[in-house]
């Protein structure tokens, strides 16, 4: 394919990302564009979006059935369940019709342990792709550490502090662009039913987590270990929802009770280098808390 620069793109299989505009897809995005591959990517308002020439950017919403049309003719998906959206009503119509569209393969984005904890929408995905004739690749990811840059930057840029109840319970704390390496690698290998445990490479409580923004910011942030009554009342005083409030408490108890510390090898071993330390995503996005 010639893009209207004139460059040459690798040949694969037609590759569509969902979720582009969020933070693992968009960083997929970023890594397919560095490789020079061709893709589509399929987002709720194409006009709202500014992708390179050589991204195909199409309609896509999981509520409305009538964009399904543009999985016609991928070989190759990428996946997520949207926060907020319905598993049932938003995620499985659109795993049926990637499977009746002749998609090949689905890379989905779980989380870690979902294979344990059967309650979270991400397993019932898990079965449908399981269950579909699709191959798939299960990206089981750690906590996020784009979470302290993303909802809760603002405890650290105005306040110096960070605001989450999770006691002293330990995280293995994963770069999201980790997480897109693995997933543009499944993708461009065409990688067939494997899950994958993707975790960074430490696990750390909070108070390291605030040693490691001290030091990168040059000012004392501290870590205010706030109880599950506090975050959720401070929470809404600050504008967050209610829904959401409680799904941040669900996530950092896990935490507190030492169920979230787990570290895999799966980065290295696949990416053949180490996952990327706290220590490097702080200085990298330094002027996100300045
Ligand atoms: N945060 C963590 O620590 C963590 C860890 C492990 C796993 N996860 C899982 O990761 C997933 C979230 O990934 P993320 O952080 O990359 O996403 P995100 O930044 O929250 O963005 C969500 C994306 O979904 C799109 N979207 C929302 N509703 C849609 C719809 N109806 N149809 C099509 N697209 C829709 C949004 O596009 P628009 O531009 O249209 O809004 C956006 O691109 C969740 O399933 C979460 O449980 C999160």
């Amino acid at each position: 394919m010639t893009t209207q620069t004139g460059q040459t793109l690798p040949t694969v299989p037609p590759i569509l990302v969902l979720g582009a505009t969020g933070n693992v897809g968009g960083e997929i995005a970023r890594q397919l564009l560095q490789a020079g591959v061709s893709f589509q990517v399929g987002v709720r308002q194409p006009g709202r979006v500014s992708f390179p020439d050589s991204v195909d950017v199409q309609r896509f919403d999981a509520a409305d059935s009538s964009s399904y049309t543009v999985l016609s003719g991928i070989e190759r998906l990428f996946l997520l369940w949207p926060p907020g959206t319905d598993m049932q009503r938003d995620v499985q119509p659109v795993i049926e019709a990637a499977a009746a569209r002749g998609v090949q393969q689905v890379v989905f984005l779980s989380i870690l342990g979902a294979e344990k904890i059967r309650v979270v929408p991400h397993r019932r995905a898990e079965q449908l792709l399981e269950a579909s004739g699709m191959d798939w690749v299960f990206l089981r990811a750690s906590y996020f550490m784009q979470n302290l840059s993303g909802v809760h930057r603002d405890d650290v840029r105005l306040r110096n502090e960070i605001f989450l109840p999770a006691g002293n319970g330990k995280t293995s704390f994963v770069d999201v662009r980790d997480v897109a390496a693995v997933a543009v690698h499944a993708l461009l290998h065409g990688t067939r039913n494997v899950a994958y445990d993707l975790t960074g490479p430490q696990a750390l409580d909070y108070d390291d987590v605030a040693s490691i923004f001290s030091v990168t910011l040059g000012r004392r942030i501290r870590y205010t270990r706030p109880s599950a009554l506090t975050f959720v009342r401070v929470s809404r005083q600050r504008g967050t929802s209610l829904s959401f409030a409680l799904f941040m408490l669900a996530e950092y108890t896990a935490a507190r009770l030492g169920l979230a510390g787990r570290v895999t090898q799966d980065i290295p071993e696949l990416l053949g280098r180490p996952a990327i330390r706290l220590r490097r995503f702080a200085e990298d996005f330094r002027d996100a808390w300045l």
